[in-house]
């Protein structure tokens, strides 16, 4: 074959998916979840353009993915332009527009597709869905604690039970301050936080080489303290003026406020947990599965009180956090949580030969004016394959006509999953399958 005629190819771009209707069914029932437990929360939805100017995410966004996982082109006006990677810019941006006329504490979500130029493997793809869930306008730690217990709360709306996921938190400043400590500022700061980042990505022989490349003397000292396991013996390794630094306050406060609003939560103090944004300014956290499974972070978030100002804002305190679709599916697929879906369209009327086609429709018309979603089989094929068809796109009941039901305006619902029968008028069916919805 030349060239020319070389038959196109049927995948979808490298690392984007497409959403045929049974996983477009499951995306909706996700979706609903998140609105559900972020709405009871009081958190409203917001949405914006995937496309903002390159300029965003050149401040704050971090390195790595500017320069590495960005989409980025040039309009046909010269513009530079990227498909958002992520959301926190571009809520930052809105509010910044706003922020005399808000009324703030602010409680917004969305869901909207991100893009980044990664390659593709478990959990990781170049387009996904991500729900934000930010708190804008709140100083104190009881902002921290609602974002953590609206996270948690999602995951048990997903089914998760509490043995199945654990929370990490850790506290930026709690980093910053002992690195300022060791003397470990400006680009070596940088380059120590890039490289904790990578910690659980590295073996740690590796980690260690690479930390002393970069503290030298001071390595061993910290190598020691980042390997403790809880926060009490962190506390007792750091240096004595440090130990009552309002970082550590600030995670025993965050620890103690969510256990309390959630008493079965499992969430712990993790001394080497970063999080990949320059952006964050304090408690950051992510959520992890503990079966093995899974083994990159769930999902994660964390305070940014110092965004606005890259807009010439005044700061705004900020917290919230970022779960994406994909390593949620995963997530419920290791532990046996994907739901099992069928059609919005409950009923399929399966026609025999000859019926007509204005008794069909009225039929029809009936049952949607019922408020049940309803379609006609109009393929003419038998019986049989009609009804399979209907099993086939997870329809629930259908309805056969024939002379019959055209004779005595009575109608045979079947239940596909169970084999029964239900015999009656259309009133009396539509009753029927709405007390079972
Ligand atoms: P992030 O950790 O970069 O944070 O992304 C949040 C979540 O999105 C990840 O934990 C993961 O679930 C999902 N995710 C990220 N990249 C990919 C990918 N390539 N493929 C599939 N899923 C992915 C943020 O984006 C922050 N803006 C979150 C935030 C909101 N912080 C405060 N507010």
């Amino acid at each position: 074959m030349s060239e020319n005629n070389k038959k196109l190819s049927r995948e979808p771009y490298k690392g984007t998916r497409d959403f045929y209707p049974e996983d477009m069914a499951f995306q909706k029932w996700l979706f609903a979840k998140m609105r559900e437990v972020s709405e009871s929360y009081g958190y409203v939805e917001y949405g914006a353009s995937p496309l903002e100017p390159a300029e965003l995410y050149a401040a704050k966004t971090g390195e790595e993915i500017v320069n590495e996982q960005t989409y980025t082109f040039e309009d046909r006006g010269g513009r530079k332009v990227t498909l958002r990677p992520e959301m926190t810019p571009t809520v930052a941006r809105m509010i910044a527009a706003r922020r005399r006329e808000l009324p703030f504490p602010l409680r917004w979500y969305s869901i909207p597709n991100v893009f980044r130029y990664e390659q593709p493997q478990k959990g990781r793809l170049r387009e996904h869905y991500q729900l934000n869930v930010d708190l804008f306008g709140v100083k104190g730690i009881e902002a921290d604690i609602e974002i953590i217990s609206v996270a948690y709360n999602i995951m048990k709306a997903l089914g998760a039970k509490d043995e199945n996921f654990e929370i990490r938190i850790n506290n930026r400043k709690l980093l910053l301050a002992l690195n300022k400590h060791l003397g470990i500022t400006g680009d070596k700061y940088q380059e120590f936080s890039k490289l904790l980042d990578k910690k659980d990505k590295m073996e740690s022989g590796e980690f260690e080489k690479k930390l002393k490349d970069i503290l030298g003397g001071g390595s061993a000292f910290l190598l020691g303290l980042l390997s403790t396991r809880d926060l009490e013996s962190f506390i007792g390794g750091l240096p004595k003026d440090l130990q009552e630094h309002e970082s550590i306050k600030e995670i025993e406060e965050v620890l103690l406020g969510v256990k309390f609003n959630n008493p079965k939560i499992n969430v712990k103090f993790s001394p080497t947990l970063m999080r990949g944004f320059d952006y964050y300014t304090g408690i950051v956290f992510e959520v992890f599965d503990t079966s093995g499974e899974n083994k990159r972070s769930l999902f994660g978030g964390g305070r940014y009180d110092e965004l606005l100002a890259i807009f010439d804002e005044e700061e705004v305190p900020a917290v919230g956090f970022g779960m994406g679709d994909v390593t949620i599916r995963d997530f419920l697929e290791t532990h046996k949580l994907l739901p099992k879906l069928e059609s919005s369209t409950k009923v399929s009327l399966c026609l025999m030969e000859g019926v007509a086609p204005d008794f069909v429709n009225n039929t029809a018309k009936t049952i949607r004016e019922g408020g049940i979603n309803v379609s006609t089989d109009w393929s003419q094929k038998k019986i049989g394959d009609q009804i399979k068809s209907a099993d086939k796109a997870k329809i629930p009941y259908i309805i056969v006509i024939g002379d019959d039901e055209v004779k005595t305006n009575t109608f045979i619902l079947k239940n596909l999953a169970t084999g029964k029968e239900e015999k009656n008028g259309l009133p009396e069916l539509i009753e029927f399958i709405k007390a079972r919805n």
